[in-house]
C-alpha cells in the first residue's frame, strides 16, 4: 500500500469512487482543476491493483483545509482512513501549516469520529449548509508544536 500524489491518470478511478461514496459528488472537472491548483495537494492511496482511497487539501499561508478524504467501501473500517488522515496531517506539518480546517455533515458519524479521534474540535455549526438542508460542522486542529514523527506508523 502506497500513498502517492494524484495524477491525471488517477482521475477516472477517483471519480468513480467519488460517485460511490458521496451523496453530492464533485464533478469530474473539479479534480482536473485541483491538480492544476498551486495551493492544492491531492493524494491517492493505492495497492497493486487499485486506488483504495484519496484525500486532498488546500494550503493558504498557515491555514490548510482538508477538502476531502475517502476510502473505498470494501476497505472501510480497517484503519486506512486513519492512515490517510495521519499522512495528510504529516504533510500539513511539513508545509508549516498551523491549523487544519475541515467541514463534515452532522450525519457523517464515521468521519466525525475519525476527526475527533485525531483531536479536531468543533468551531461552529452552519445551518442548512448542504443542498439537502443538512447542517455542516466546521472543525479545526491546531498543528503548532506537533512533529511529523508523531503521525508516522
Ligand atoms: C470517513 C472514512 C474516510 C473513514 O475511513 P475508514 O478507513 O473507514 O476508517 P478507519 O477504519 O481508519 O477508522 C478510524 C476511525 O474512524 C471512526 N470510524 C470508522 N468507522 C466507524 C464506524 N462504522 N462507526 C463509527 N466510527 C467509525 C472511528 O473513530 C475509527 O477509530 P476506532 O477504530 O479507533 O474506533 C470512510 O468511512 C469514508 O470514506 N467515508 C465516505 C466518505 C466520507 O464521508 N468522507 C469524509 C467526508 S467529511
Amino acid at each position: 500500500m502506497n500513498i502517492e500524489k494524484m495524477t491525471i491518470n488517477d482521475i477516472d478511478e477517483v471519480f468513480s469512487l467519488e460517485k460511490e461514496l458521496f451523496s453530492d459528488p464533485w464533478p469530474k472537472h473539479f479534480f482536473f482543476e485541483e491538480l492544476e491548483n498551486e495551493f492544492a495537494n491531492y493524494y491517492v492511496y493505492k495497492n497493486e491493483e487499485e486506488i483504495i482511497g484519496y484525500a486532498g487539501m488546500w494550503q493558504m499561508f498557515e491555514n490548510c483545509d482538508l477538502t476531502n478524504i475517502a476510502i473505498k467501501k470494501e476497505y472501510q473500517g480497517k484503519g486506512y482512513g486513519e492512515k490517510l488522515l495521519k499522512f495528510m496531517i504529516k504533510e500539513a506539518i511539513k508545509n508549516n501549516c498551523e491549523f487544519m480546517h475541515l467541514e463534515v455533515r452532522v450525519s457523517n458519524i464515521k468521519a466525525k469520529n475519525l476527526y475527533v479521534k485525531f483531536g479536531f474540535e468543533e468551531t461552529r455549526i452552519r445551518k442548512h449548509y448542504y443542498e439537502n438542508g443538512e447542517d455542516c460542522i466546521d472543525m479545526v486542529k491546531g498543528l503548532l508544536g506537533l512533529n511529523e514523527e508523531d503521525f508516522s506508523d
